[in-house]
């Protein structure tokens, strides 16, 4: 077994022994300072409603689906039955054994990669890396060791060096700016070889990549084994539409970010009515294969018509689609001279991307329609020649 794994194991056996691992119960909060906690029900001095306002009688809509409330840290009042279900229900399509619920990407990053590695230990991370991922990395107190995009034979090499402590490597996924995808097979193979744990960020590829959008584990057909070394962040602030994030891992892994996740841990849980909304919504994404096929016609379209374009498109086989401008001030104009046609599309400076590498960042998505893509080509045709 991995050496980085048992420690956890040993790390959750030490809690218990010293009776401080913490388990969430389900819970509701009830009217009157009341809380059913695990079917019981409790008066209830643990929450922080201080107003009582969280069962006002003007917030009865949301009394009457039971989603009123948030009842503090999930592991002092518990967790709402609608975050267990979304908890469950995102494990299972997944394909993970758990998975725990933050209210944002960043947040879970900021929590989670610092309870898996500290001082002494090494993170790997792409260079171009999603700055929560760098912050996070930061944060953990840990040594940083970068290694080029997508560069496997140089983080290999950065693998082989001898280190004290455990190794995580740390990869976006879909990389945000470039539309790019991370070699997942192999940097799992990586980590098997070096008994290093790897931390995803599938923030752009949850609802997009594999088959059924489950994402890049899909996309590279994770074995459950492969599984069993990967921390997986998927959000719902991007194909989901909506907000909040999740980790998916093993229930041990899941189990220690329970304790040790100090944005889990000192933070109220994800209100029960957005949990409600998340689990309609993930609905949604499994029904979206409509949505994925005509996003992937869209991709094809915008790439086939701008090839006489004087910029060049990243290669993206994504809905990412950087227009490669280079330095800022042409950018700002380009973006500047869309905006006056009524289309918007972002100018991408430094410190966001490498100096030398503004671009225009295209977005594409399913609610487009083929003549707005036209449409935007057009646009960028006669921003050339009027810029030029
Ligand atoms: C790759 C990546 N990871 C994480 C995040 C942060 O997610 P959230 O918006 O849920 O905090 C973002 C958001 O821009 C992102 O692009």
């Amino acid at each position: 077994m991995s050496a980085f794994l048992s420690h956890l194991d040993q790390q959750l056996k030490a809690l218990k022994a010293k009776r401080l691992w913490r388990q969430r119960a389900i819970s509701r909060p009830l009217p009157n300072a009341h809380i059913e906690r695990n079917g019981q029900v409790l008066l209830n001095f643990a929450g922080n409603d201080y107003l009582g306002l969280s069962q006002h009688p003007a917030l009865k809509q949301l009394q009457a689906q039971d989603v009123a409330g948030a009842t503090a840290s999930p592991l002092i009042c518990g967790h709402h039955a609608q975050a267990q279900a979304l908890e469950q229900d995102l494990a299972d399509w997944s394909g993970f054994e758990a998975s725990r619920l933050f209210v944002s990407g960043y947040q879970a990053s900021l929590g989670v990669i610092p309870a898996l590695v500290g001082t002494g230990d090494t993170i790997f991370c792409d260079r171009l890396n999603h700055a929560s991922l760098i912050d996070a990395s930061r944060l953990s107190g840990a040594r940083l060791r970068v290694y080029p995009h997508r560069d496997m034979a140089r983080l290999d090499d950065l693998l082989s060096r001898p280190t004290t402590g455990f190794k995580l490597v740390i990869s976006d996924s879909l990389f945000s700016m470039d539309g790019t995808i991370a070699p997942l097979d192999e940097l799992i193979a990586l980590c098997e070889r070096h008994d290093a744990l790897l931390y995803l960020d599938d923030a752009h590829g949850l609802g997009i990549l594999g088959e059924n959008g489950r994402g890049a584990p899909e996309h590279f057909q994770l074995k459950a084994t492969q599984r069993q070394r990967l921390i997986y962040l998927g959000t719902f602030g991007k194909a989901a539409g909506q907000g909040g994030a999740f980790i998916a891992c093993s229930h041990s892994l899941a189990d220690w970010l329970t304790q040790s996740a100090r944005s889990y841990v000192y933070s109220t849980g994800l209100a029960p009515a957005h949990c409600a909304s998340l689990l309609a919504c993930l609905q949604l994404i499994k029904q979206a294969q409509a949505q994925r096929t005509l996003l992937t016609e869209h991709i094809q379209t915008l790439q086939t018509l701008s090839r006489n374009l004087p910029w060049r498109l990243a290669p993206s086989k994504t809905p990412v689609q950087s227009l490669l401008i280079g330095e800022v001030e042409p950018t700002l104009q380009l973006s500047e001279t869309l905006l006056q046609k009524g289309i918007w599309a972002p100018a991408i400076r430094p410190p966001t991307v490498p100096r030398h590498q503004a671009r225009l960042r295209i977005s594409l998505s399913a609610a487009h329609r083929h003549q707005d893509i036209e449409q935007l080509v057009q646009a960028l045709h006669e921003a050339a020649h009027s810029l030029r």
